[in-house]
């Protein structure tokens, strides 16, 4: 499978690609001096597209107005896929991001947590996998691990009691001795904390290579990818809520 990374900063989401056989071509990033805005890829080339597109403006825990940048550079995710029309694509961000809905493709939603991945931390990441061929992603996911560590994120560096660099990267799931040279101190723990934990990547990509056709198997209505028996339509009492707080929350969030 041969897979263009958007927005790859260092690519943990890539790299985990990568340790399940995938071939990972990478895009521009100002952290090399690129810009998607000023990128096109070659059309019907690509099996999937993946990518984490900045999430600052969705993020609970931002202090100041939205600058409209998280939604051009979404708008910017949305115009590749339709350029380059692969198979698949894989969006990743925090749970506030707007739904993206390219032209051609069918869209699952869905959460994860670290903690559901064989990790420590329960970091929550949100996910839009898409298909152009009536393909969905059964997800089987591991029991949640008991908390034993905080979230890592791209603040850890001005965090009070931050980790070692070992310790942090142990906690995305890369190795202790893992190296950026190029970067300062700073920049190196934004970088690993910006990406996906190498085991939820992982978990991501082997669903994407065992994706099911939507009319073969009957998955969980809320999209989390858990299989569902006879008359039910969403697997979990938590799956329940989600569906109702989607059906009382106004369709604002959709990107145009
Ligand atoms: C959330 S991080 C991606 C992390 C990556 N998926 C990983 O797992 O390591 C978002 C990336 O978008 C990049 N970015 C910001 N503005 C961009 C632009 N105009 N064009 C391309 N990439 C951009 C940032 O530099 C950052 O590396
Ligand atoms: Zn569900």
């Amino acid at each position: 499978m041969l897979v263009l990374s958007l927005f790859p900063g260092i690519d943990l989401l890539g790299r985990a690609f990568e340790a399940e056989g995938y071939c990972v071509v990478r895009g521009p990033d100002p952290l090399f001096g690129g810009d998607i805005r000023e990128f096109t890829p070659v059309p019907d080339r690509f099996d999937g597209i993946i990518g984490g597109s900045p999430c600052q403006d969705f993020s609970r825990l931002r202090r100041c107005p939205p600058t409209g940048l998280g939604l051009e550079l979404l708008g910017e995710f949305v115009r590749c896929v339709e350029e380059a029309r692969p198979r698949w694509f894989l969006l990743e961000n925090v749970p506030g991001v707007p739904d993206i809905r390219p032209y051609g493709y069918q869209v699952q939603r869905f959460d994860l947590r670290a903690n559901e991945c064989g990790l420590g931390q329960q970091r929550l990441r949100h996910f839009q996998f898409g298909s152009n061929e009536g393909l969905a992603l059964m997800l089987i996911r591991n029991e949640r691990r008991p908390v034993t560590e905080e979230c890592a994120t791209a603040s850890e560096f001005s965090r009070v009691g931050r980790r070692s660099w070992a310790e942090f990267c142990a906690a995305q799931g890369m190795p202790p001795d893992f190296e950026l040279p190029a970067l300062t101190q700073a920049e190196r723990y934004r970088a690993v904390g910006n990406g996906v934990p190498i085991p939820m990547g992982r978990f991501v990509a082997r669903a994407i290579l065992n994706a099911v056709p939507t009319e073969l198997v009957r998955l969980c209505i809320c999209g989390c990818g858990r299989p569902v028996v006879g008359k039910q339509q969403a697997a979990t009492p938590a799956c329940r809520k989600r569906m109702e707080r989607r059906r009382n929350t106004p369709p604002v969030t959709e990107l145009e």
